[in-house]
């Protein structure tokens, strides 16, 4: 629809912003607060002989949010910055052809069955062992090679504030166990939240484990590194890990380390710092363990600020856990959306989770599901300024 008022109104507002604060903004910033979701045409497409589409959720206020049923994944998310000027903050491609690539294959979507890492590709559930592809060096990672991201995922739109995905798993699909059927529900509201319901069942028991995998860069898409985004986690504790990134089973204190996000700091101020943890992950790559502070009925996991937008992510979650991840693995490998590429750090993830690895630890919250049961978990991207 209307492509062309939505283009004249970013115009306007480019010129408008231009002209309020000549002097202070330069060329380059103009552009990129002069966002639009990708354009739809380049997003009909088939992937294995399936269908592939682009959707759009929004509110009253001026968020909108761009899906794709390639991988049930965000393409873009825009919100307004403390001046009122829209910026996409979320990471992504311009078409849905150059989302097919294994090499890059985390922009956005809902990663799964088991999300995050499996030590050595095996795990046992009642006396049986389970073998899974050993993608990520010795480890499984995101639910293997062909993981719920890489699925085309059926859709239906509940409403102008509500997109639905479903999709099933067969049974042994890269080596885990039962047929599962996935529902997805993507929604905003006219407080510019976001909130991601997910639901799994299975014939089978199985373990599940299911998140987003968007990078945010609250600043806008191709404006730089995160490193002075200001990030508070609610967790005094995380699962500190091996050199594979495999949890060693230890829950250890922030306190007094680079890890100590409990108040609000620059995420650059210690990552740098002369720490194992941090050499294993090439900076920050861990699950914390939230502390379980309260928010109408969901853990608080996150409080992210843009340093030039102003824009705050607060994150609610069911989950116990929330992988920060640093974007140390960028390197200007593609391009994105605004032309920028995914340069070191230009993005951070914030998965909310259950622990890495936790089949093989039975100390950490449990995912296993039983047949008859539902696995139902939903987490809440709240986005507002300062
Ligand atoms: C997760 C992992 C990271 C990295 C990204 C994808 O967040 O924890 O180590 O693999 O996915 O690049």
């Amino acid at each position: 629809m209307n492509k062309l008022p939505k283009l004249s109104f970013v115009i306007l507002m480019t010129v408008i912003v231009g002209g309020c604060q000549q002097g202070t903004k330069t060329n380059k910033e103009e552009i990129q607060t002069a966002v639009s979701i990708p354009d739809p045409v380049q997003f009909k497409d088939t992937i294995n002989g399936e269908e592939i589409s682009l959707f759009t959720i929004k509110n009253e206020k001026g968020m909108e949010v761009a899906l794709t049923n390639f991988g049930a994944r965000v393409v873009s998310l825009i919100v307004p910055d403390k001046d009122g000027v829209n910026r996409d903050v979320v990471l992504g491609f311009n078409k849905a052809a150059d989302y097919n690539n294994p090499g890059e294959a985390y922009f956005g979507p809902i990663v799964g069955p088991f999300g995050n890492r499996i030590a050595n590709g095996k795990f046992s559930l009642d006396g049986v062992e389970y073998t899974l592809p050993q993608n990520n060096g010795p480890n499984t990672l995101h639910g293997g090679l062909e993981g719920l991201h890489f699925v085309v995922w059926k859709t239906q739109q509940l409403s102008d504030q509500a997109v639905e995905f479903t999709c099933l798993l067969p049974d042994g699909k890269e080596g885990f166990p039962g047929n599962r059927e996935f529902k997805v529900v993507y929604s905003v509201n006219d407080e510019n939240e976001l909130a991601i319901a997910y639901e799994g069942k299975t014939d089978k028991k199985t373990v599940l484990n299911l998140t987003n995998h968007a990078y945010f860069n609250l600043n806008g898409e191709g404006s730089g590194t995160i490193l002075n985004h200001q990030l508070q986690l609610f967790a005094d504790k995380i699962t500190p890990v091996d050199e594979t990134l495999i949890p060693t089973g230890e829950l250890k204190e922030v306190k007094g380390t680079a890890f100590d996000f409990t108040e609000s700091k620059d995420i650059g101020k210690d990552i740098e710092q002369d720490d194992e943890q941090l050499k294993f992950g090439k900076g920050y790559d861990h699950n914390f363990v939230l502390s379980g502070t309260k928010h109408n009925g969901y853990n608080y996991a996150s409080r992210l600020i843009g340093d030039q937008s102003g824009i705050i992510m607060d994150i609610y979650t069911e989950e116990p856990g929330i992988q920060f991840y640093s974007g140390n693995f960028m390197a200007d490998k593609v391009t994105l959306k605004n032309g920028a590429t995914d340069s070191f750090r230009s993005g951070l993830c914030l998965e909310p989770q259950h622990f890495p690895d936790s089949p093989n630890h039975p100390s950490f919250p449990s995912t296993e599901v039983n047949p008859g049961e539902v696995y139902k978990t939903t987490s809440v991207y709240r986005f507002s300024t300062k």
